[in-house]
């Protein structure tokens, strides 16, 4: 079934209609008139063409606790073969419907959104619930820098240097059931902090999940910094899911409940579009979206002229590594 209604991902930059380049204009004279020159000379942008980077000075106020866990990173050594796309970019390019549906407004409205205190319900089939504060779920683990694509069901892509820890070490903490088979991630839900969620059509909170074993993999992460430094709000500050081979809405931002289910989590896309998102969303160029191509994605910055195109890959690049959780499985029908 063809869904007709437009949802707020059909602002679609991969869709050949004036409004596209119209948005592309936008960003063309955003790119020239605001940071211009300061986005071909600033150290971030010159750091891009390298496999490690500059890291971004953070001027943001965070916890104590926060800015020791970043400052005792363990820093990426291993080789990105694609170039990083610009913290500029990486911060001012966003999807983040709670602050607004065009790409700048996250960072424009998710600026004052308070980080902390911060605290994380996890409940369901795990024999350690409770509420957790952030310092809490950050104490045992070891930041590292990890260097992923990041491929938006919309047909752009980044590539991104986040700051996180594996999914898997935070889920064996809570120690979930023989019988917990998936995991619920929510977003915040505070329509006085986030204009989107006044305006906008989207059924709130933002729900996200993953089968249990897609969430032990170890290539599933959450991140609490970019560049080096803390998330930006705009970025899903201070905890946000980066899951690198499924389309970016699996990696929910600014998590406050985890939960463990033995049922298939409704998950937000899934249930405005089932025949458009489904529960899965694994980066698949073979299968399309019902509206548009899935075989090709504009890489980030790219401009107005110069639309940076590239052929999608299974898994988003991410095929050895995690092709075998889906042994068996009609990708066609599961997708
Ligand atoms: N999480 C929440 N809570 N709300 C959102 O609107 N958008 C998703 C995902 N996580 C979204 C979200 C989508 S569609 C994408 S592509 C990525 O965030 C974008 O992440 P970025 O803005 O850091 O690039």
């Amino acid at each position: 079934m063809l869904i007709r209604h437009r949802t707020p991902m059909d602002l679609l930059s991969s869709e050949i209609t004036s409004k596209t380049v119209y948005q592309q204009r936008r960003e063309f004279l955003k790119a020239a008139g605001l940071y211009g020159a300061a986005a071909f000379f600033s150290p971030h942008v010159q750091a891009a063409a390298a496999t490690a980077y500059e890291p971004v000075p953070d001027r943001s106020a965070m916890p104590r606790f926060l800015k020791e866990k970043l400052a005792a990173r363990r820093v990426a050594t291993r080789p990105f073969p694609e170039e990083l796309t610009p913290y500029d970019a990486v911060s001012t390019y966003n999807n983040f419907y709670e602050f607004g549906l065009e790409k700048d407004d996250p960072a424009q409205n998710a600026g004052n959104m308070r980080l902390d205190p911060w605290s994380v319900r996890v409940d369901g089939l795990c024999e350690k619930p409770g509420l957790y504060t952030l310092e809490d779920i950050l104490r045992p683990h070891t930041l590292e820098d990890r260097i992923y694509r990041l491929r938006c069901v919309e047909a752009w892509s980044m590539v991104v240097p986040w700051l996180g820890f594996p999914l898997a070490d935070l889920v064996r903490r809570f120690q979930p059931g023989s019988n917990a088979r998936y995991v619920e991630f929510t977003t915040l839900h505070d329509s006085a902090q986030m204009p989107g969620q006044r305006s906008s059509g989207l059924p709130w909170p933002y729900v996200e999940g993953l089968r249990l074993d897609e969430a032990m993999h170890p290539l599933a992460m959450l991140a609490v910094g970019v560049y080096g430094r803390s998330l930006p709000p705009q970025n899903g500050a201070p905890l946000r899911l980066v899951i690198p081979w499924k389309y970016g809405f699996k990696s929910i931002k600014s998590i406050v409940r985890i939960r463990f289910t033995e049922t298939l989590p409704g998950t937000t896309w899934a249930r405005i579009a089932p025949s458009e998102y489904g529960f899965y969303a694994n980066v698949n160029p073979a299968v399309d979206h019902p509206r548009w191509t899935q075989k090709r994605e504009r890489r980030l910055p790219g401009g107005l002229f110069t639309p940076n195109w590239r052929e999608t890959q299974m898994f988003n690049g991410y095929a050895r590594e995690v092709a075998s959780l889906y042994r068996g499985m009609d990708l066609k029908r599961h997708f």
